[in-house]
């Protein structure tokens, strides 16, 4: 835990408000490490975020100045965007965009569509030639991977709803041509998500590389830029061992290098390794009960403000910050529940505690993406939580 984050709980818990629950945002340790994430990237790569990993304004005004472009997957995200007006490039992805969608990120003039089917690539074809109008798109692929481990989250590499299949890819392409509107302007692949091997990602790299250089002389097509995705994992059992991402792009830049990439644009479009270690989680714990043998904590909030452990199925790395009460439970476990009136509800199964009271804070870290925005925060109509930020 950091300084800042503790003077924050010391001083909230001498406040003698009334039960807290809060998302916390450390908004220049995000800046320090969006900062990290670039300056390590080979000269030919860009780094987008992902808004979809969270869209708060402050984290995206934290993060513009450090990043080449934000990637919109709704127009409920492109809108978003597009009003903070930070001067950065915005790409427009992901599956089912209707023709208003479509007609939307034309009106905003958007740097680059990901067309990810045929449908999407014939509505946006008329529309362009309805208004005159150019627009720049890259063709989404979901293509094989086979001899590639997976990881638990694929959005490629088997049958999904998402990206063109390769038999497509003749098809689309010459509907590119016919269009006196589309710029082709190269491939884009995210396969999946919660990567947390440097090997495996590189070797995805690799094939996205081959298959590219495969297409470019089977279509007499060139690709000016590569979307590899995002797809960053973050380790939530094991806190200390994360990605390298230093040594990821170390040995990207050969990779580059081997495959004769240097004077393409190789774009990143990353959610969670971007925003997951700038949040945190905090509940006050309002209950302790046992019940059938266990102890449960019950916090101020829940899975409908922090819904990321349940979505994982994962226990949550969490910390307790003891707030001078005297002990209830002592050298015990404790399930980490919120206020829901569902047993799934549950953050944390048997946290080992050494001292644990009503009212001490417990603290959930890597909680700055798919955390408050993927919750059902209506859920139950309970209050939402403060959102504080660390300046
Ligand atoms: C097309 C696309 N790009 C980027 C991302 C961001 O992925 P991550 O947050 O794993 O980096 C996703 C996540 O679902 C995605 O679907």
């Amino acid at each position: 835990m950091t300084n800042k984050l503790k003077k924050l709980l010391v001083e909230k818990a001498s406040s003698g408000t009334s039960p807290w629950c809060a998302y916390v945002y450390d908004l220049p340790a995000l800046a320090t490490h969006a900062q990290h994430m670039k300056q390590h990237l080979p000269q030919n790569c860009q780094l987008y975020y992902a808004a979809k990993a969270n869209p708060d304004v402050r984290l995206l005004n934290t993060l513009a100045p450090h990043v080449d472009g934000f990637e919109a997957a709704s127009a409920g995200e492109l809108a978003h965007l597009n009003e903070q007006q930070f001067g950065k490039p915005l790409i427009f992805g992901g599956p089912g965009k209707t023709t208003e969608d479509l007609q939307q990120a034309l009106n905003q003039h958007v740097a680059c569509i990901h067309v990810e089917s045929l449908t999407e690539l014939k509505r946006l074809a008329t529309l362009c030639a309805n208004g005159s109008q150019t627009q720049t798109i890259m063709l989404r692929m979901n293509i094989a991977l086979d001899g590639i481990a997976g990881s638990k989250l694929q959005m490629g590499g088997q049958a999904t709803p998402f990206g063109l299949d390769p038999s497509d890819l003749g098809t689309a392409l010459a509907l590119i041509q016919e269009s006196q509107h589309l710029e082709f302007d190269g491939f884009h692949f995210h396969s999946m998500s919660h990567q947390m091997s440097v090997e495996n990602h590189l070797k995805l790299m690799e094939r996205y590389f081959q298959i590219n250089r495969e297409w470019e002389s089977q279509w007499h097509i060139r690709s000016k830029v590569l979307n590899v995705g995002g797809g960053i994992g973050v380790n939530y059992q094991c806190v200390d061992e994360q990605f390298n991402w230093e040594q990821f792009c170390s040995q990207l830049d050969e990779l580059i290098k081997q495959h004769d990439l240097q004077t393409r644009q190789i774009r990143f479009e990353c959610g969670r390794f971007v925003s997951a270690f700038c949040g945190h989680y905090v509940m006050e714990v309002i209950d302790l009960k046992q019940s059938h043998g266990q102890w449960f904590a019950i916090g101020k909030g829940g899975t409908h403000h922090f819904r990321t452990p349940a979505a994982q199925s994962h226990n949550h790395p969490v910390w307790v910050h003891r707030n001078g009460q005297a002990a209830v439970v002592h050298n015990s476990t404790a399930n980490i529940v919120g206020q829901l009136c569902t047993p799934k509800d549950r953050l944390h199964h048997q946290l080992p505690v050494q001292e644990l009271a009503l009212g001490d804070y417990l603290v959930f870290t890597l909680a700055g993406a798919y955390a408050w925005n993927i919750s059902h925060q209506n859920f139950l109509m309970h209050a939402p939580p403060q959102v504080v930020y660390l300046e």
